[in-house]
């Protein structure tokens, strides 16, 4: 299995580098980009970046386009945060959330959704059939189903081996599993598998509009029914094509408790960038949640109508991927910590 190490550098010298022109890991500067671009929370979506850029490169709509990037690492089994294959709650069942925002605040989104491999789907058609925001649960998957989606188990073996490990003891510290699995991770060389890998992602397409998708299987042995930030908008994401868009990665609660995206956007609104928009936001977490912030991880990225990107995390080790019309980039976000 790829790490995260070895997956950047295959991503630099194999076929998956097709759409991908140029790839460079660098310090954050990020400088004014051109239309188009997409952002993604994560330096494996590189991946989701390219399959994203098949319909921003041909013109195509940024709602579109967030639409099927994201569908890359919900497919993924090896992906252990996101759709099939995502780490189970702490009843061994793996649940998902997302949502989907387009350039004029039409959005949708699922919450507790089970079975179905590409929540992204289903939230888009939320927005586009129903008249709400939001389904939850049983009414979502019935809903899927209704419109054509196959049940499909989403625990994968190496998943539920992970859960049975962790049943073990059964410490329940879902805030802070992440942060301890991703020590173990380096302990054992496997680089930064499971860092929380929510996949955030904003795309402003050729016509100068904003959208963004986020989607997630939320936070590893959780409690069953527990949502997180990612399919609430203005938590987990923010669009608003007069001024900019905001995902986010991490632990939900900290990100719900703050509206975070929509105070990414808020922030740009009053005239930040959206590097200095994603650090006001952080700060505002840390500041609320003093000595427990030091135990958590949350990361913000953000696009303006410009074209600007940025992004900001409360500790070290958050990355986000960006694909414009010069190639290909992971910036190494900075941090509080
Ligand atoms: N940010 C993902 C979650 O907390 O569920």
């Amino acid at each position: 299995m790829l790490n995260r190490r070895t997956f950047l550098q295959s991503s630099l010298f194999t076929s998956a580098s097709i759409f991908i022109k140029k790839t460079v890991i660098g310090a954050a500067s990020p400088k004014k980009r051109n239309k188009p671009l997409v952002i993604s929370t994560w330096e494996p979506n590189v991946t989701a970046n390219a399959e994203a850029w098949k319909i921003l490169g041909k013109g195509g709509k940024a709602i579109d386009a967030v639409e099927a990037g994201v569908q890359i690492p919900e497919a993924n089994p090896h992906d252990q945060s996101v759709g099939y294959g995502g780490l189970p709650d702490r009843d061994g069942k793996v649940t998902l959330d997302a949502c989907i925002m387009d350039e004029t605040g039409n959005c949708g989104g699922v919450v507790f959704l089970e079975y179905i491999v590409h929540p992204i789907k289903v939230a888009r058609l939320v927005m586009d059939k129903t008249p709400h925001v939001l389904l939850a649960g049983e009414g979502a998957l019935q809903f899927a189903l209704e419109n054509g989606f196959k049940k499909e188990n989403l625990l994968t073996p190496e998943s539920e081996k992970a859960w049975k490990d962790w049943l073990k003891t059964s410490k329940y510290d879902p805030m802070t599993i992440p942060k301890l699995l991703q020590e173990k991770d380096l302990k054992d060389g496997r680089g930064q598998q499971h860092n929380h890998d929510t996949i955030g992602m904003i795309a402003l397409d050729e016509a100068g509009n904003l959208s963004g998708a986020c989607t997630t299987s939320g936070m590893a042995y959780k409690m069953r029914g527990r949502v997180g930030d990612s399919p609430i908008i203005g938590a987990g994401l923010f669009v608003d094509n007069e001024v900019g868009a905001a995902t986010s990665t991490g632990v939900g609660e900290e990100v719900i408790r703050i509206c975070g995206s929509h105070t990414v956007v808020e922030y740009m609104r009053m005239g930040l960038s959206p590097d200095e928009a994603c650090k006001k936001t952080v700060e505002r977490i840390a500041k609320k949640r003093g000595d427990k912030a030091n135990d958590l991880q949350v990361g913000f990225i953000a696009v303006n109508t410009n074209g600007d990107i940025g992004g900001y995390a409360l500790q070290k080790g958050f990355t986000y991927a960006v694909q414009t019309t010069e190639g290909s980039k992971v910036y190494h976000s900075k941090s509080m910590f």
